[in-house]
């Protein structure tokens, strides 16, 4: 028998496609022949010698030491598209609370409790705080074109943005040819120079690090609004701080809350549940489980 690690809940209809009769499934298996994971961030220690093949229940790679995988010889899945929809949905979600400021105002309402009759006459008082523009005939700049990038855009373009696109990897016919609804930036500085609302959607790693820092600040049209449901690290938090501050930023919506940003005013952190939906989580858990199977059991390499 083969052993699978799972590092952490991952749905069971999922599991279920692991053939009975070659697999052990657990979450305490000491020396697996195969590991599934969502977002536990692994450590090399974990990288048994026995381990032939890790498999990422999401599209993001960056909490698995790769360059080590690599060097073992260790075969590392992912599961690109399987949670795209849901993600989509959160983004068009946070275009929404970047301009209307619902989480601050929801905040802003509570205190309102215990008010009794005076609620009516405060909500007048008060709302005024909470005027934030429409997104209809706005530009929506999108950093990356993959499965996600390519249905925010379509999405959006639905929405009456008009929308832009730049991806770093993808070459233009490839990310052109998936969106009828996307412009085409040369550059992302030409991108951010004229953008009212920025998502981003390219993975972390050594060369997007940081890429949204101070020199694309010093850029960006005043007031926008970005979206950060790719990973935190993609935006320099220093540099972010003082453009909210300044008002180059007019609000900066994340999925990756961290201590640096939680409690400032323009904020709204959303505890990375991009694709906590049941349909991705049960799409994501099949796509891991199959490709575990498929490179365990016969040796075939897809999404590595
Ligand atoms: C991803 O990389 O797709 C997400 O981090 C998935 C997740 O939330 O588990």
């Amino acid at each position: 028998m083969m052993e699978i690690l799972t590092l952490n809940k991952i749905a069971a209809c999922g599991l279920d496609l692991l053939d009975k009769n070659v697999f052990n499934v657990s979450d305490d298996a000491k020396d697996p022949d195969g590991i599934i994971l969502r977002s536990f961030n692994m450590h090399d220690s974990v990288l048994g010698d026995n381990l032939k093949a890790i498999a990422r229940a999401g599209a993001g790679t960056n909490n698995i030491p790769i360059d080590k995988c690599t060097e073992k010889g260790i075969v590392v899945f992912n599961t690109p598209g399987a949670n795209a929809n849901a993600v989509k949905e959160l983004v068009l979600a946070g275009l929404f609370l970047s301009s209307r400021k619902i989480a601050q105002s929801m905040e802003w309402a509570k205190t309102l409790k215990g008010e009794g009759e005076n609620v009516g006459k405060l909500v007048e008082k008060g709302k005024s705080n909470f005027v934030g523009p429409e997104i209809e005939g706005k530009k929506l700049g999108i950093i990356g074109l993959g499965a996600i990038g390519v249905m925010v855009a379509n999405a959006a373009y639905h929405l009456g943005m008009d929308v832009i696109g730049y991806d770093p990897y993808i070459s233009v016919d490839a990310a052109w040819g998936l969106s009828r609804h996307v412009k085409k930036a040369d550059n992302v500085k030409d991108l951010v120079a004229e953008c009212d609302y920025i998502t981003l959607h390219v993975p972390l790693n050594d060369s997007t690090k940081g890429m949204i820092g101070k020199d694309l600040f010093a850029i960006m049209k005043k007031g926008a609004r970005i979206l950060n449901f790719a990973r935190g690290g993609l935006v320099e938090e220093e540099a972010l701080k003082e453009a909210l501050k300044d008002g180059t930023v007019a609000a900066y919506v994340t999925d990756f809350p961290n201590d640096n940003i939680l409690g400032l005013e323009n904020v709204v952190c959303i505890p990375h549940l991009g694709a906590s939906t049941p349909e991705s989580e049960d799409n994501c858990a099949k796509m891991a489980s199959v490709e575990i199977q498929d490179y365990l059991c016969e040796g075939n390499i897809v999404n590595s």
